[in-house]
């Protein structure tokens, strides 16, 4: 299996690609789920990740709280898209299971430096922060990693917190400078392909018609979710941006990218957390990111469907 630390703000989209990640045990090793302050604050976040992870059946999963804000700047929430608790929707116990008393940066580093060079994936589904607070603390970890796929940035498709910008990198622009600029191999998932994976009426049945409590949960995060996306794009359902993260660490044939240049914008107020990607190769700087343009939707909902009926 491949080993994987999920760095996480659920989010309705982050528990659809955690759930996804729990279902596929032969795949995929969850080494930790470490919480990041994004849609929700940090308090909210961690136990929204441990409601996740008992729905799932996997109480044994370590979940850590990392930081509580950006590297440098105030926090910015979505509770406008995702509710008052991050996880507005079906009605979920309090989580039971503990959370770890170590700093979820300080579980990154460690574990960055225990298991062997280029076996832990980062998978990257908020902001920044906490990756780039441990390569900032710890910066021989950077060339220990095997790759981080994170949700996050928009090229064809901008923004949906500015017109520039996507929230996640939006967040702490100076943490995704970090990220994109350390070296170690980067898939990127922008709103150019989650746009893609939309929720619609069938494809919420085919949850609900698992009929299991996984199922009814799922079915009731992305119809609340998708009130938003509904009023404000006038679209069919939500699209499940975070999933698309685990899902390429199942089925990368489901999605195709560039291997390209991006440069996140810090400086700028009107611009901040811009993604400037270099798509068509108009500029000498070097690739450091795959960049994610299209997935096959049907290919997609039908792996994650699958996989939930297993939860
Ligand atoms: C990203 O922002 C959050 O609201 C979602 O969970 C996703 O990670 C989409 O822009
Ligand atoms: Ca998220």
């Amino acid at each position: 299996a491949q080993r994987i630390i999920i760095d996480t703000d659920p989010g309705q989209d982050d528990a659809v690609a955690i759930l996804l990640a729990l279902a596929s045990p032969e795949e995929l090793e969850v080494l930790g789920i470490t919480a990041v302050a994004g849609n929700v604050p940090l308090a909210l976040t961690e136990r929204n990740a441990r409601i996740i992870c008992e729905l799932g059946g996997r109480r044994d999963i370590k979940v850590f709280a990392g930081c509580d804000r950006p590297l440098t700047r105030k926090l910015v929430t979505a509770e406008h898209v995702h509710g008052k608790t991050g996880l507005d929707g079906p009605v979920l116990p309090e989580p039971s299971m503990p959370l770890q008393p170590q700093n979820g940066v300080d579980f990154i580093i460690d574990t960055l430096r225990q298991e062997p060079e280029g076996t832990v994936t980062l998978c990257a589904l908020g902001p920044l922060t906490n990756i780039a607070a441990a390569f900032q603390r710890a910066p021989e970890i950077v060339g220990r990693v095997k790759q981080i796929v994170l949700m996050g940035g928009a090229y064809f498709e901008v923004g949906n917190i500015t017109p520039a910008a996507e929230f996640n990198i939006y967040v702490d622009p100076e943490a995704a400078a970090v990220v994109f600029g350390a070296g170690a191999p980067l898939i990127v998932m922008p709103l150019d392909v989650t746009h893609k994976a939309v929720v619609t009426k069938p494809r919420n049945d085919a949850f609900r018609a698992l009929g299991t409590p996984v199922g009814e949960a799922v079915a009731q995060m992305t119809d609340f979710f998708e009130r938003f996306d509904r009023d404000k794009y006038g679209w069919d359902g939500a699209p499940l941006h975070d999933p698309c993260v685990t899902a390429w660490l199942l089925a990368p044939e489901l999605f195709t990218g560039r291997f390209i240049n991006v440069e996140i914008e810090t400086v700028s107020d009107l611009t901040r957390g811009m993604t400037v990607a270099d798509w068509w190769g108009v500029t000498d700087r070097a690739p450091n990111a795959t960049f994610i343009g299209d997935l096959d939707a049907d290919g997609f909902f039908a792996l994650l469907t699958e996989r939930l009926a297993r939860l």
